[in-house]
């Protein structure tokens, strides 16, 4: 197996700097219920929320569509859920990756149902190529191509998560 630097963490730093800005002026005045998608967007969410200056409360989710292989298995089931009522509040969920679009399709929905004021998406990455939901993603660090991820957060049978950039993994 190999692993191929592909972002670095100056680089990720740096995107990371862009999003929080933008999401500074979004919110300006307001208050953000940030929810951070497990596991694998755990570094990033830490490392946006240092960056958001306006009040947030962090909460947790965990949602699992994909077991310890590199394919989903299409269904998406709900391992932990936020402790409080969002009705009424700004939350921004923040993904690791929209791969397929399922889980963030999935969570968009129950989480739209309880009625928040608003409700947007803030990940890390994105592969247009293997999209197959139609998902809005409000505030996005990097488009990548079809490769797998790894690092930051980003897991191959919950291994390489701590990488503190975010590589390209191969079998070879
Ligand atoms: P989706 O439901 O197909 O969009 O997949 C979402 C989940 O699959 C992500 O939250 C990741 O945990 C996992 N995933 C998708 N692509 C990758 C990858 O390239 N590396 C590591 N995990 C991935």
């Amino acid at each position: 197996m190999a692993i191929e630097t592909y972002i670095s963490r100056e680089k990720i730093d740096q995107r990371l700097e862009e999003i929080a800005a933008q999401i500074n002026q979004d919110y300006a005045g307001q208050e953000l219920y940030v929810v951070c998608v497990l596991r694998g967007s755990f570094i990033f969410c830490a490392d946006l929320v240092r960056k958001i200056k306006v009040p947030v409360e962090i909460d947790f989710v965990a949602a699992s569509s994909y077991g310890d292989a590199k394919e989903s298995s299409g269904a998406v089931r709900i391992d932990l859920d936020v402790k409080k009522d969002i009705t009424g509040r700004n939350v921004l969920l923040v993904e690791d990756i929209v791969d397929t679009g399922l889980t963030i399709t999935y969570l968009n929905e129950i989480f739209e149902a309880r009625h928040p004021k608003s409700l947007k998406l803030a990940s890390l990455l994105y592969k247009p190529a293997r999209l197959k939901h139609d998902v809005k993603i409000d505030y996005l660090a990097f488009e990548i191509e079809d490769n797998f991820v790894i690092g930051y957060g980003l897991d191959y049978a919950q291994k390489y998560r701590e990488l503190p950039y975010i590589g390209i993994y191969s079998d070879d």
